[in-house]
């Protein structure tokens, strides 16, 4: 058979093929090749077993989903876990998955539901006191030490089957059915199967966590994303002390929510309201600043958009992009030189949304706009001012959905005005001023005059 012949697994993306080379020929990488025994072996020929087939209309006795409580888990999630799905959490290591995996497990035992914890990367011991320093000793979640994906599904088929099982991490785990060795991909995919299988059977939530390489893959597991019902990838810079969980793939549940945490001392601390965290440490006052008043999912969520514009120094002017689509910023970039009249062809463009935040909206097109041209023209923004509208091609500013929740957010963080699309003049909230602009020349030609008094300039600080 040929699949049988093709035992060398890419461990990067798991393709398999009959000769070892250097390089993947299926993903690209680099020395990935590695030899793994036959997945299944094939268990001689049997007689099919008969199943019974169900009518699509029927009774499912329990809710589906069950909430954990923590809020900003469950908001990812979709309302909660699924019955009986399989969701792998992917991020680097130290980013927070085991202290977030045992906050959530925690949580769903104080509700009464059985949870258990199964490390295949401590002992015991050090989950306990890990649950202790976050002061969770007295919950009541089971643990073990355990990495055989067998004995694992044996010891809990026994009894009450538990409504939520976390394995960290499935690189850990090993099945009998499968030769390889731990952490190949040919046993992950085995170990997550036999893990899956036990879920659909038993009912049982199950939450796989995985490591992610270097280069932002969830490493070997990448397999498992087809797998499993929901992905989840729980992000940070290291140097801050927030993370973001987003949803990546969610088979029952939206895909543009994220959840805020922040790590402290004694664990992770939800955020219920992200825009304070992500304008806390807004630099008043300086050019280069714009604070973008954006939607992630259902809720809005203020953030700073910083942009640096400096001439260059390079035949070919440099153009980078953190937490934001670069084939967006150099739309913005053309709009701005064809209809503005804003020469950026010699000048570096550095743009960057401040606290690690992804934007995925076109609405931000006006606020990085307005960054950009802050920057460039060394006149600071006015302090108490949000932007947000689209930016057509023909540098029309187009109206974007939710105007009246963007507003309100910015008024309950302080802010005193708003500069967007002519369409959203009506929903001002009282008190609440608003500039409509119909093009982006309006803005630039703003931000070049009034740059002078009414807003401020580099280096008066009096705002602060
Ligand atoms: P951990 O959950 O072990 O990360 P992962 O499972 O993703 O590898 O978290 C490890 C980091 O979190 C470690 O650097 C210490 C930090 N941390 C805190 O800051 N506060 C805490 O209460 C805990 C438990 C961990
Ligand atoms: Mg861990």
């Amino acid at each position: 058979m040929v699949a049988r012949a093709q035992n060398f697994v890419c461990q990067s993306c798991g393709a398999a093929s009959a000769r070892w080379a250097g390089r993947c020929d299926a993903c690209g990488a680099w020395n990935t090749l590695v030899e793994e025994g036959a997945a299944t072996p094939a268990r001689g020929s049997r007689k099919g077993r008969l199943f019974v087939i169900e009518p699509l209309k029927g009774q499912t006795l329990e809710a589906p989903r069950l909430p954990s409580g923590v809020a900003e888990f469950d908001r990812v999630t979709g309302g909660g876990l699924v019955r009986g799905s399989v969701l792998l959490l992917g991020g680097d290591p130290g980013i927070g998955k085991s202290t977030l995996l045992i906050e959530v497990a925690a949580a769903y035992s104080r509700r009464g539901q059985r949870a258990v914890y199964i490390s295949g990367e401590e002992a015991v011991a050090q989950v306990r006191l890990r649950a202790e320093r976050l002061g969770l000793a007295e919950a009541p979640v089971e643990l073990a030490a355990e990495t055989a994906v067998e004995d694992i599904v044996a010891t809990l088929s026994h009894g009450k089957p538990p409504q939520l099982l976390v394995i960290d991490s499935i690189q850990t785990m090993w099945t009998q059915t499968v030769e390889s060795a731990p952490g190949t991909v040919t046993q992950v995919r085995g170990a997550a199967g036999e893990l899956i299988r036990f879920a659909k059977r038993s009912g049982t939530s199950v939450i796989l966590v995985g490591h992610v390489t270097k280069d932002g893959q969830i490493a070997g597991p990448r397999v498992v994303e087809h797998m499993v019902d929901a992905v989840l990838s729980f992000e940070g810079e290291g140097s801050q002390q927030f993370r973001i969980l987003r949803a990546i793939k969610n088979r029952f549940g939206p895909t543009d929510e994220i959840g805020v945490f922040e790590m402290t001392g004694s664990g992770l601390r939800e955020v219920a309201n992200p825009s304070e965290l992500f304008l806390s440490e807004r630099d008043l006052g300086s050019p280069g600043t714009a604070v973008f008043a954006g939607i992630e999912g259902t809720r809005p969520l203020l953030v700073e958009i910083q942009a640096l514009v400096a001439p260059t120094s390079l035949g070919t002017p440099r153009r980078a992009v953190v937490g934001w689509d670069p084939s967006r910023l150099s739309m913005v970039l053309a709009v701005l030189e064809a209809h503005c009249g804003v020469r950026l062809s010699g000048h570096d463009v550095y743009l960057n949304v401040a606290g690690g935040l992804r934007i995925a909206e076109p609405a931000a097109d006006v606020a990085a706009a307005a960054a950009l041209v802050s920057s460039l023209a060394h006149a600071s923004l006015p302090a108490d001012a949000v932007y947000f509208g689209e930016v057509s091609l023909s540098g029309a500013v187009r109206p974007v959905a939710q105007t009246a929740a963007r507003l309100k957010e910015a008024q309950k963080l302080g802010f005193g005005r708003a500069i967007v699309p002519e369409a959203a003049r009506t929903e001002a909230p009282p008190g609440f001023a608003l500039a409509t602009i119909a093009a982006l020349s309006e803005l630039v030609a703003d931000i070049a005059h009034a740059g002078k008094p009414p807003l401020r300039r580099v280096g008066n600080r009096e705002g602060e």
